[in-house]
């Protein structure tokens, strides 16, 4: 059974973006995970299903599908809607080039108006005069698990293609560009830095998704930007995230699968986004180098210290950091 599902995953995956998954059939593989939303609904990941293959051809032929939203100081409630391919859009608009650029990318079954935008947008525009540009995919978002993985990429791709735009209408340079992506949206975010060669300034995946990722060679990367930060709160066998080390720096707070305070896997791969805001605001979370990954299961990480999140933009880091969070707000 486990081997029937790996070649249906396999073949699946080749069809569509010829993005081989490692042959490995010994990998743990579960095929269906089971959450529970903020309003108590429990959703069933069957990464058995057969994808929308429509749908993601429509994604990849038209990248208008996704919508950009430009918040900043002069409008931190009501968002200006910026149009790839059209420069008064962005002309028209507060967008201003001279300070950093922040975009937030959203994950599954979500949207613009769900977190992490709200919580991760103020912390910004409290903090310092940025652009944040909350991206909305939800079209793809909001269908099946193995459909809205497979489109990921394409999903990136026309993130890169409208940064590539604002840049040439405006002069906004790539290394002052930080892309933030929680879930499915870090590996977006990681598909839209690898369309722009890796020359964003940060790239800050929040709880990478796991389920369908584990192999795939289109998933989040250290190459993907100038410094590329992974934050793992959900890894678990089981869990939403990814569970291992992807970027050239990766955090585990509390261990990396759970976390304090939290009773549900959404709760655990949520954590993530929340940290990074509360990072933002007051850049307090400090982790230390692990050398493998027994130190950060058995918390004897004794290594060099780095900061969790923040909004340095010349951020640098690389290797594997544990740190232990309070349950709640600012953890
Ligand atoms: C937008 O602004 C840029 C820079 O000021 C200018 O070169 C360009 O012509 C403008 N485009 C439109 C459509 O107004
Ligand atoms: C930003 O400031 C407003 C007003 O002071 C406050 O209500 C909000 O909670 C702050 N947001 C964050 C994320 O700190």
């Amino acid at each position: 059974m486990k081997v029937v599902a790996f070649l249906f995953l396999a073949s699946a995956t080749l069809l569509v973006n010829s993005s081989p998954i490692k042959e490995d059939v010994e990998a743990p593989y579960q095929r269906f995970i089971e959450f529970t939303d903020e309003e108590g609904q429990t959703h069933t990941i069957d990464l058995e299903a057969k994808p929308n293959m429509e749908l993601i051809e429509e994604i990849e032929r038209i990248p208008a599908n996704n919508a950009y939203y430009l918040f900043t100081r002069r409008n931190q409630i009501l968002s200006q809607t910026l149009t790839l391919n059209n420069a008064n859009s962005i002309n028209n608009s507060n967008f201003n080039a001279a300070v950093p650029t922040i975009v937030i990318v959203h994950g599954w079954l979500s949207s613009r108006l769900t977190e992490p935008n709200p919580t991760v947008r103020s912390a910004y525009l409290n903090k310092s005069d940025v652009n944040v540009i909350v991206v909305d995919w939800s079209r793809l978002a909001m269908s099946d698990y193995t459909t809205a993985a497979l489109g990921v990429p394409a999903i990136g791709r026309g993130v890169g293609e409208f940064l590539r735009f604002l840049n040439s209408v405006t002069g906004a340079p790539f290394e002052n560009m930080h892309l933030v992506g929680f879930s499915l949206g870090a590996h977006v975010v990681g598909n839209a830095g690898r369309e722009l060669g890796g020359r964003v300034a940060r790239v800050t995946g929040l709880d990478p998704a796991g389920p369908l990722w584990n192999y795939n060679t289109n998933r989040l990367r250290a190459s993907d930007g100038v410094y590329v930060e992974a934050i793992h709160t959900d890894g678990g066998l089981g869990g939403l995230g990814i569970g291992s080390a992807v970027a050239d720096a990766d955090f585990f707070p509390n261990g990396g699968n759970s976390q304090p305070g939290c009773l549900t896997s959404l709760c655990n791969h949520n954590r993530a986004w929340e940290l990074f805001a509360a990072t933002v605001t007051y850049n307090h979370l400090v982790g230390q180098l692990c050398t493998t990954t027994l130190q950060i299961t058995w918390n004897t990480c004794r290594g060099q210290q780095l900061r969790l999140g923040n909004e340095d933009l010349r951020k640098t880091g690389r290797g594997m950091y544990r740190l232990d969070t309070g349950r709640r707000y600012p953890y």
